[in-house]
């Protein structure tokens, strides 16, 4: 039996959002983002599609996170069978890449280092511990220096930058194969500090190449970069990470360069529908008061499904094929609906929440704008009982 809220997840939109993102930051390569399981859809599948598509960097945020990906990429491997012949053929042969994007702690380096993860070098202690353990297991460590240009979260200052390159370029066993740093707010295209941060990244890149540090992968952009900084695409960078694009949403604010498609739909259902009176008034707080007797459905998905609470009174649904404005007030497990407009509507029929209906579609950045948040809130907030199923 499905769950009664569904979120159902296009992998073939997905993959033509990887290929559309790739074909545009050609010669730059494209690390896919799935951190805290692929934005909370589920890490396997976005992995497998994203593998069988081409791609073979990834990126996640923690260790827990690397192992479950690299888990999945080796699953994706074996169970090529029923794969077209080349597809088979070349994601067999690909050397897949996983990066942490973000800190390491130093419990956690021994065993990143045994599985082959690339670790973030975010000052000498750490890379003296990641030596240590490569050292140790016999192995050279993959790791990239990350340089905070100005996200104040994490990382190298660029002050300390070239002294730090030069400190752990000494230790052994290293590979000290990339550099990179974030943005806070590449989502303004006109934003002069993003662009004194690429000035700045790309002294500092310049300065070590100098001294002789080769970078493989040298990269600072994210979605809004890529949307909004398309320098960062070109050399000195040779690679950039995606992550919100791929599901097809955008920060709110940005440009949106890149024409990417939706790949998310949240579903649910009809649990009742009645004719409710004038003066009614429905939900928690009374929020709303019907003006006219009103053809009323309640909708089995509420904010425990991820539907925020901002919903209330402005949010709508699609309904046999109709747009429904929410009234009341959302609760945890329901949401009331009118369906005056709507013929025929039962219990069990289908909810359209947010992805299409015909030409037109509500989005999880049109709920981020009601929110006052971005997709990104949106996205990860989806709840734990919502079924993820793969189209
Ligand atoms: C270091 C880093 N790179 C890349 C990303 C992916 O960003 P986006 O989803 O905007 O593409 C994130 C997300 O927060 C990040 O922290």
């Amino acid at each position: 039996m499905e769950r009664r809220v569904v979120v159902e997840i296009d992998l073939k939109a997905l993959v033509r959002n990887y290929r559309k993102i790739a074909a545009h930051v050609k010669p730059a390569k494209v690390l896919c983002v799935l951190k805290a399981n692929a934005y909370g859809l589920g890490v396997g599948a976005y992995a497998k599609a994203l593998a069988k598509a081409g791609c073979t960097m990834f990126g996640v945020a923690e260790p827990y996170e690397a192992l479950e990906l690299q888990k999945a990429l080796k699953s994706c491997v074996s169970g090529l069978k029923s794969s077209a012949k080349d597809v088979r053929r070349k994601t067999k042969d690909a050397k897949f890449e996983i990066q942490i994007l973000s800190s390491i702690l130093p419990d956690e380096i021994p065993a990143m280092v045994r599985a082959g993860v690339i670790l973030p070098v975010i000052d000498v202690a750490t890379a003296k511990l990641i030596s240590a353990a490569a050292v140790k297991a016999k192995v050279v460590a993959k790791v990239h220096f990350k340089l905070d240009t100005g996200m104040g979260r994490l990382g190298i200052l660029a002050k300390d930058a070239l002294a730090v390159m030069r400190e752990v370029k000494k230790f052994p066993n290293l590979d000290c194969e990339g550099v990179f740093s974030h943005f806070p707010m590449a989502y303004d295209p006109k934003d002069p500090f993003t662009k004194r941060q690429i000035r700045l990244f790309k002294s500092i890149v310049a300065a070590a190449e100098k001294e002789g540090f080769k970078f493989k992968k040298v990269h600072i952009s994210a979605s809004d970069g890529i949307n909004n900084f398309p320098e960062t695409a070109k050399r000195p960078f040779t690679v950039v990470r995606t992550g919100i694009n791929l599901h097809g949403s955008f920060d709110p604010y940005g440009k949106k360069a890149l024409k990417v498609e939706p790949v998310l739909s949240l579903k649910t259902r009809v649990a009742q529908v009645r004719e409710l009176p004038a003066g009614t008034t429905l939900g928690y707080g009374r929020t709303w008061c019907l003006a006219a007797p009103t053809k009323v459905a309640t909708i089995s998905a509420g904010y425990a499904d991820g539907l925020p609470l901002a919903l209330t009174n402005r949010g709508f649904v699609f309904i046999g094929g109709r747009r429904c404005k929410i009234i009341g007030r959302i609760s945890m497990d329901y949401t009331t609906v009118d369906v005056s407009n709507v013929p025929n509507v039962k219990p069990g029929d289908e909810v359209v929440c947010f992805g299409m209906c015909g030409r037109d579609s509500i989005t999880p950045d049109d709920w981020a704008v009601l929110k006052g948040t971005h997709a990104y809130d949106i996205i990860c907030s989806l709840g734990n009982r919502v079924q993820r199923v793969v189209k």
